[in-house]
């Protein structure tokens, strides 16, 4: 990584602001995943081993759109991170406002505060110079360990790097550290897996990844417009019109490193309780009935074209795995990726719905990496540069 880290800093006696991605799944004001939170522990926990001044840690939660609302208040997060901390911290009801003034002004030494939601103000999104202004007012250091919200030009991820020295976190570190090896030195074979439901949201990261990858293995609901350029029939599947040619194009450029399904678990409805079939994809899907997770002969063929790879990369996943009938092919994917870590491979998840899948697969401790970041993570995957990691210092360069 050629930017500053946290490492390459004195942090003692400073007050450093730090910018996390406390962004979790809230339900009845209790987080129900903390999985962001813990990733931040070894950071917050590093700075603290320092004996700052004062740590100041920001984040945003939800998409408040520029309004206070109860509902994406931080405090339940605070009281998680506190729990796993286990020390005080203050939660203070602003950010950057007078109670955080305040807040700072009576802080003990080296005390930890957690500001409110950065997004309950409009400025934020529209990185507003008075906003980073004003929270770049409170340190003497910055230090961005947000990877998920890097691909945000905010306020609190650019427009105080602007303001402040400001280095890499170690969790920011460590993802950008796996993403970009990947993409640039990767040990190959190196195997993509893409899924989800769009191709459209895709297909950049689709161009990008086929001018590095050996194959790109194609499931989810994307696949079934990939299908649909193929010429088959696809029932009631949900298929993009409008990507239909992109898919067709990709194909006639690429046929040889695309690897697509050829047989899948219908349903006719997509739902708990669905009835459920199994088909070869040269057979007609019946009316009615619609695509819904990657068969059994997919999976064989996927295992194989996984087997020796080095370095394998996998978002977006295989069918509509939240309802039961349909998880099994993100379950096995998730189960060929653990193996293949087992075997030395190099295995990264992209955030976002692949991790949940190899979460609820229980399979989280056994792959290499799986990324905080969806957005984030897809934006490398497309090649580019991430505006909260560029506004970061630069390493000093050795010549
Ligand atoms: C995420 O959940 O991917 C990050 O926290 C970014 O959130 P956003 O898409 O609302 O900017």
């Amino acid at each position: 990584m050629n930017k500053q880290s946290v490492r390459d800093v004195s942090l003692t006696g400073k007050r450093v602001l730090m910018r996390v991605d406390f962004n979790v799944p809230l339900r009845d004001c209790v987080v129900s995943n903390d999985a962001r939170i813990r990733a931040a522990l070894p950071t917050i926990q590093y700075v603290l081993e320092r004996g700052p001044k004062a740590l100041v840690l920001l984040s945003h939660l939800g998409r408040p759109k520029g309004r206070v609302d109860p509902r994406w208040s931080l405090q339940p997060v605070a009281g998680r991170l506190q729990e796993l901390l286990g020390r005080k911290l203050h939660f203070v009801a602003d950010c950057g406002g007078p109670l955080t003034q305040s807040a700072l002004a009576t802080l003990s030494e080296g005390g930890i505060l957690l500001l409110e939601n950065t997004r309950f103000d409009p400025g934020e999104t529209s990185n507003a110079p008075t906003v980073a202004r004003s929270l770049a007012s409170m340190a003497d250091i910055f230090v961005n360990d947000a990877f998920g919200a890097a691909h945000r030009a905010h306020a609190s991820t650019v427009g105080i790097a602007q303001l402040l020295p400001s280095v890499a976190g170690l969790l920011m570190e460590r993802e950008l550290d796996y993403l970009a090896t990947a993409l640039e030195a990767p040990r190959r074979p190196f195997v993509a897996i893409l899924g989800g439901a769009k191709v459209s949201d895709k297909i950049r990261v689709i161009e990008a990844l086929l001018q590095k990858v050996d194959r790109l293995l194609i499931g989810g609901g994307m696949a079934n417009t990939f299908f649909r350029a193929q010429g088959l029939d696809l029932g009631a599947s949900l298929v993009e019109e409008d990507a239909v040619s992109v898919a067709e194009n990709l194909l006639k450029e690429h046929a040889r490193r695309i690897v697509l399904p050829t047989d899948a678990v219908l349903g006719n409805s997509c739902s708990q309780d669905a009835d459920v079939r199994c088909i070869m994809l040269k057979e007609a899907v019946p009316p009615g009935w619609a695509i819904y997770d990657i068969g059994p002969v997919t999976l064989q063929r996927f295992a194989a074209e996984l087997r020796d790879a080095r370095t394998i990369v996998w978002n977006g996943p295989m069918g509509v795995f939240e309802q039961a009938p349909f998880a099994n092919g993100s379950n096995e994917v998730a189960a060929l990726l653990a193996a293949a870590t087992a075997s030395g491979a190099t295995t990264i998840i992209g955030g976002g719905d692949s991790a949940a899948a190899v979460e609820a697969a229980g399979l989280a401790g056994s792959v290499t990496h799986i990324s905080t970041g969806g957005g984030a993570s897809l934006e490398m995957l497309e090649g580019r540069v991430l505006p909260g990691v560029e506004a970061l210092d630069n390493r000093q360069s050795d010549d």
